[in-house]
């Protein structure tokens, strides 16, 4: 554990304590709370991240593409991800889902879950999802069936093919379908689709397996000023449900999304905070938002 995650143990341990002593505690004084037992699959979110980074650095033949960088993400946040080309955010997805091994450093989901001892398939099923700029749906089949091999697994083929959809996974299908406002165009094919609405059936294939944390590389790429303000709806009725880290170049989607704001430059964070806070911020201005 970190010393970071020991200290937050310990100012927890301390203030349980005190609460402990005046009965104010869930459990009415007794120490239940430090019992919990680890549920398998289960993602602990009780020290509060659903995402740490500390100190992780990677390089291309020689060249920092991440340098030494720490970040976390709370359970259910919305963090946008701003910075120049090259900076290192499509490399930190690649971290994150196992794409590309850090050289050094610290990874975990959670708070027991080290995704560095994971492989990339295997921490898909873990609950993390990854939407990559271009969408890569399936044109030649419907909406519907689009959501629907979602669930199916991969592994076997005829099974894929006599899978039926149970109960609860026909209302999540119809759930997800209204959620990403494809209802209507649930019999159309994929391949007619505008590209706005391929990209919402991509993050509708994701939402079918419930992932807790949701990667989004520069989503609004490519989109009609009217898709990108439907994608900020959907981003936003997402947050809470689930935890998303969003990339983008799009100022104004920001904009319209965003809680914290992460500036990474030459793979590190260079300013954190608000989004008029970083775009005060000098460093960010002469790196990125003054071009
Ligand atoms: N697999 C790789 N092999 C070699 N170099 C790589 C690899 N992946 C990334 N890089 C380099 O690492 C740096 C960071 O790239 P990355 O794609 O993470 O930037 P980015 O912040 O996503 O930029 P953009 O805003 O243009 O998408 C770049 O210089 C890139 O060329
Ligand atoms: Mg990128």
């Amino acid at each position: 554990m970190t010393p970071d995650l020991l200290q937050e143990g310990s100012q927890r341990m301390e203030a349980h304590a005190r609460l402990a002593q005046q009965g104010q505690t869930e459990s009415g004084g007794r120490q239940a709370g430090f019992g919990r037992v680890a549920q398998p699959g289960e993602v602990d979110v009780t020290h509060g991240r659903i995402l740490y980074l500390e100190d992780v650095s990677v390089s291309f033949d020689g060249f920092k593409a991440i340098n030494q960088l720490s970040l976390d993400i709370a359970p259910g946040e919305l963090r946008c991800i701003i910075g120049p080309n090259g900076a290192g955010k499509t490399t930190l997805m690649d971290i994150i889902t196992g794409k590309t091994r850090p050289d050094h450093g610290t990874v975990f989901f959670g708070s027991t879950i080290d995704l560095l001892r994971y492989r990339e398939a295997e921490i898909a099923q873990l609950g993390i999802g990854r939407k990559f700029q271009k969408p890569t749906v399936f044109e030649q089949l419907t909406v519907f069936e689009n959501l629907e091999l979602a669930l199916k697994t991969p592994r076997d083929v005829v099974a894929a093919m006599f899978f039926k959809l149970d109960s609860a996974q026909s209302d999540r299908l119809l759930e997800v379908l209204g959620t990403i406002h494809l209802t209507d165009c649930a019999s159309r094919m994929a391949g007619n689709l505008s590209h706005g609405q391929k990209q919402w059936l991509e993050i509708g294939m994701l939402l079918m397996q419930s992932p807790k944390l949701l990667l989004l590389d520069e989503p609004v790429a490519g989109m009609t000023d009217e898709e990108t303000e439907r994608t900020a709806e959907l981003f936003l009725s997402l947050k809470g449900k689930h935890s998303l880290m969003v990339v983008e170049h799009d100022m104004s989607f920001i904009q319209s999304i965003s809680d914290i704001v992460t500036v990474l430059c030459e793979g590190s964070v260079l300013a954190q905070g608000t989004l008029d806070q970083v775009q005060a911020d000098e460093r960010v201005i002469e790196v990125y938002l003054g071009r």
